[in-house]
């Protein structure tokens, strides 16, 4: 029998691996020593429910029951500032399903938590390479925001790991995840049952003008690096008019401006070029639009551009079969209170569907608040989100 009591207890001991910030807040990024130590914690409890723990060459933790197994897990790093329950709970509600499985000798369930979903280095790094999406070669020369490579980092676990994981054991993936937006929290539902998840592109640019001195550098001939992306930013929601959907989102989140002083003209600007949308036409569409913005953009202000390396994950469709085991399970446990909702964040599960068939649900994120420390889900929510997980995978393996 599943344990809602136990269940909490291990999230908020997962919590305390890199607990910061205001409420609930984590910092946990991937390799950082919050990361390994919460990662040891879960190796340990894998094995004491009974299951054969491994640990992958890019440092993703698989507690393995006895094969064919249904495989169900998330991630356990954090963004530079998260919540509590990004990855944590798709995790934390795995070990409980799977051990409970282990007790009850029940169906065999195996539990996955993916190393560097949130990107420290590529975009869901450790899924990407496990699925085959990307070369662990490639995925080597990623570079974090300081300049340390994914080869550099994984060696921070390379005393844990082992070889890669044979995904022909599983029989499917199940992800649990908080909402992280404000659907579920708005409607008053408890479930979400996810239809697909959008894709991604994601690449960095670099605007080279010139560095000069504040206070006389006229202003005629300046090449000022902030004042290019400002104009670029402006111009390119302009030109996305038309083309982008209601649901299309696109966000410059992480910005380099050399050197970063008030008495400076700014020389250089490395910023994050990030765009989502559920048609890989709509995506291709948006990525000339911003090379052709920013190519006039440098033009009319003496810039060089250089555009990095473009890293993408496809839009996914989650499996009928899997997804109507869950959409009963949410009718039985949560009558009328769920609903069928794509996925605006991305997941592990969209590299997993590469090697099998994949399902998510979500529970409400509170005010629809993420990727920061204010992240919350009401506890109630969070027991019914596992008992529908628990019921969906009896009805799978029985
Ligand atoms: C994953 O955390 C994402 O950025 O959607
Ligand atoms: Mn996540
Ligand atoms: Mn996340």
């Amino acid at each position: 029998m599943i344990n809602p009591d136990r269940f909490l207890s291990d999230l908020h001991t997962l919590r305390s691996f890199g607990a910061s910030g205001v409420g609930k807040g984590v910092i946990r990024p991937a390799f950082s020593d919050a990361d390994i130590a919460a990662r040891e914690w879960l190796m340990q409890q894998m094995a004491e429910a009974g299951l054969t723990v491994q640990v992958d060459p890019v440092g993703s933790v698989w507690g393995l029951a006895q094969a064919p197994s249904l495989l169900l897990g998330s991630h356990t790093d954090s963004q530079p500032e998260g919540g509590w329950l990004d990855g944590a709970l798709g995790v934390i509600a795995a070990l409980e399903i799977a051990r409970s499985a282990q007790q009850d000798r029940g169906a065999p369930v195996s539990v996955v938590s993916f190393q560097d979903e949130e990107g420290r280095f590529g975009v869901t790094t450790g899924s990407t390479v496990w699925s085959g999406t990307v070369s662990l070669d490639t995925a080597d020369h990623f570079l974090d925001r300081e300049g340390v490579s994914f080869s550099q980092a994984r060696q921070n676990m390379a005393h844990l790991a082992g070889d890669w994981v044979d995904p022909r054991q599983f029989t499917g993936f199940i992800e649990m995840h908080i909402e992280q937006g404000p659907w579920l929290d708005a409607a008053g539902d408890t479930i979400g049952v996810v239809t697909d998840i959008v894709g991604i592109r994601d690449m960095r640019v670099t605007l080279t003008g010139e560095q000069n001195h504040a206070g006389t550098t006229p202003m005629h001939m300046r090449k000022d690096a902030f004042q290019a992306l400002s104009a670029f930013n402006t111009r390119l929601s302009l030109a996305f008019e038309g083309v982008v959907a209601p649901a299309t989102v696109w966000t410059i989140g992480q910005v380099n401006l050399h050197p970063n002083a008030s008495s400076i003209v700014p020389g250089k600007v490395t910023f994050s070029m990030q765009w989502r949308d559920s048609s890989t036409g709509r995506l291709a569409e948006m990525d000339k639009i911003i090379r052709q913005v920013a190519m006039d953009v440098a033009r009319e202000h003496g810039m060089v551009l250089n555009f990095g390396d473009m890293l993408g994950l496809e839009p996914v469709a989650m499996d009928t079969r899997l997804r109507h085991a869950l959409t009963e399970a949410a009718e039985t446990n949560a009558p009328g209170q769920w609903r069928e909702m794509p996925s605006g964040a991305l997941h592990d599960a969209t590299n997993v569907a590469q090697q099998m068939p994949v399902a998510m649900l979500f529970v409400p994120s509170i005010g629809g608040i993420s990727h920061a420390f204010e992240e919350d889900t009401d506890e109630a929510d969070l027991v019914v989100g596992l008992q529908v997980l628990a019921d969906a995978v009896a009805r799978l393996t029985n």
